[in-house]
């Protein structure tokens, strides 16, 4: 194919700071000209010309994807890679992502995404860059990212036509190969390595394994379908809202007790299958549940653990496991009882990569409905779902009964989040200051009869490569064990959202059958009282409660 290197003249955008999860703005943002390409163009500069070698590239789908693959396709070209792999129709889960990085050994992957967020022409659109090993870029990229974002004044692309990524297979640009590959299959074939697909199969046919799994109409859907359904033998119509789209369906594809709406009425009628799971726009989160049973993420990492030997990934044990630090603390407690280390770590899957690396853990968790292994380097919503599976099949156990025994060996954080959304960022950030202002003399007081113990903001030093990550949270800690944690959302597009998280933990096993909402509404009392909520924001409850 004929095509021409150009170099284009440009000046830097304010504000490409990648943020929890790489870079997501609103789509008009990323559709002015030049955006995406000084992006992407800076995300190469932090990559020596020797290492352009191949790269990833995919995403959820989402409205402005197909624009940005074939973007970064003539980018690629034009900064001297050697091959690009590329997913059908350019879409790739990220987990699936993260597969392909290390599966064809690439320098990294750009992973086009916003994960939870709605899509559409006036909605969200994200880029991130995952490393060799697939993991999302750790801090000091990103920052070297940024610098670079800031200081550009040209990029280079090349003037072909659109690569035609409609089917699997190998284009020869001369200069740089583009491979086409069907990532449902490279992924499905992962999960058989990981898991006993026979004994599922024999599990499903048997009546004693069925699933509803809600795909909401993103990413998901073709790999659900081909494990789920295809592979391990789940009735058709298993996999719910299974066709991707570019806009979600118009829907908020975030796996949640909110959003997963359709999903939660199905598990609440006596027809319901053993197992409700659902995963979000790009499938890295999952949502567990049994017939009229939510298992809440932090408790769904601790099952995952306890059980980890009816895993066939697991069976040797595990290294270790890890947790964000808002996550839960009923990990801890399965770790103190199976004497396996566990880390805290900030908020984000980025902070597990070196973990996961160094081989000092092989289970990770976030409160934020993710859940992954160390077959990959980010978050799987799918493999959550078959550990899920395969703990049953093993145990014989409903979902429900999972989480009583959890309860009954370690004793229950009741646990809940919530989330001040549409907050003006000054408001917001005056928020945090003045609680983090009012921490030191805060233990020994008492709040609404409950006496703190001790308080701080969570910084971070990583035990693999010693960089410290500062200001990661507030964290106020009660003699009760009960504990609250504030933090500032690091995803969002427009307005601040002040993230609440309340956990209070319950030893007495025959005190683990209340509402979780209702068992944490006083320490949300609590944290409004604590952080000035309505004084300094104007709002007297939260917008959303997982
Ligand atoms: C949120 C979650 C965090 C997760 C991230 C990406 O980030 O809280 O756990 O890793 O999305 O899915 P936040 O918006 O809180 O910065
Ligand atoms: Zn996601």
């Amino acid at each position: 194919m004929d095509n021409q290197i150009v170099t284009i003249q440009t000046q830097p955008f304010e504000g490409q700071k990648p943020g929890t999860s790489g870079l997501r703005k609103k789509v008009k943002v990323f559709q002015q000209p030049h955006y995406l390409e000084n992006f992407v163009q800076s995300v190469m500069n932090t990559i020596s010309v020797e290492d352009r070698t191949t790269l990833v590239v995919g995403g959820d789908g989402r409205f402005h994807n197909d624009i940005a693959v074939q973007t970064i396709l003539k980018m690629a070209l034009a900064n001297g890679f050697k091959k690009v792999i590329v997913g059908i129709n350019g879409l790739v889960s990220t987990p699936a992502a993260s597969h392909l990085i290390r599966k064809y050994n690439a320098i990294g992957g750009l992973v086009l995404s916003a994960s939870h967020n709605p899509a559409g022409p006036n909605e969200d659109f994200g880029i991130k860059f995952n490393n060799a090993s697939g993991s999302p870029a750790p801090e000091g990229v990103t920052n070297a990212i940024f610098e670079n974002t800031q200081a550009i004044n040209e990029y280079l692309i090349s003037d072909m036509d659109a690569v035609d990524i409609s089917d699997a297979q190998e284009i020869d640009l001369n200069d740089m190969v583009v491979q086409v590959v069907d990532s449902v299959a490279d992924y499905t074939e992962l999960m058989q390595s990981l898991f006993d697909f026979d004994a599922l199969k024999q599990g499903f046919a048997s009546g004693q394994l069925s699933i509803c799994f809600d795909a909401m109409h993103a990413v998901t859907g073709p790999y659900a379908k081909s494990i789920f359904e295809a592979t391990l033998g789940a009735a058709e119509g298993s996999v719910i809202n299974a066709a991707p789209l570019t806009d979600f369906g118009g829907g908020h594809p975030d796996p949640n007790l909110v959003h997963a709406k359709e999903l939660i009425d199905i598990m609440s009628q006596d027809s319901a299958p053993a197992l409700g799971a659902a995963s979000d726009g790009d499938g890295d989160r999952n949502l567990i549940t049994g017939k009229g049973c939510f298992v809440s993420p932090s408790d769904s990492l601790a099952v995952i653990a306890l059980n980890h030997r009816a895993i066939p990934q697991f069976k040797n044990g595990l290294a270790g496991v890890a947790r964000s630090m808002p996550t839960s603390t009923a990990l801890d407690r399965v770790a103190q009882t199976l004497s396996l280390d566990c880390y805290e770590t900030p908020t984000g899957w980025k902070f597990f990569g070196n973990l996961l690396d160094a081989g000092k853990v092989a289970l990770c968790g976030e409160e934020s409905f993710g859940t992954s292994g160390d077959h990959v380097r980010e978050k799987d919503g799918i493999w959550a779902v078959l550990c899920w599976l395969s703990i049953m099949l093993e145990s014989n156990k409903s979902p429900e009964s999972l989480l009583r025994d959890l309860w009954q060996q370690t004793g229950r954080s009741y646990y809940c989040r919530h989330d001040y959304e549409g907050v003006e960022g000054d408001k917001a950030n005056q928020l945090l200051a003045e609680l983090t202002d009012s921490l030191p003399t805060l233990a020994g007081t008492e709040v609404s009869g409950l006496m703190v113990k001790a308080a701080d903001v969570f910084s971070y030093s990583d035990p693999v490569d010693d960089s410290v990550s500062n200001n990661q949270g507030v964290r106020v800690f009660f003699e009760n064990g009960s504990r609250v944690v504030f933090r500032l959302s690091g995803t969002g597009t427009d307005s601040a959202t002040i993230r609440v998280y309340l956990e209070r933990v319950e030893n007495d096993p025959q005190q683990c059958d209340e509402d979780a909402q209702e068992a944490t509404k006083a320490l949300g009392e609590i944290a409004k009282q604590l952080s000035k909520m309505e004084a300094l924001t104007g709002m007297t409850a939260p917008t959303v409660i997982t």
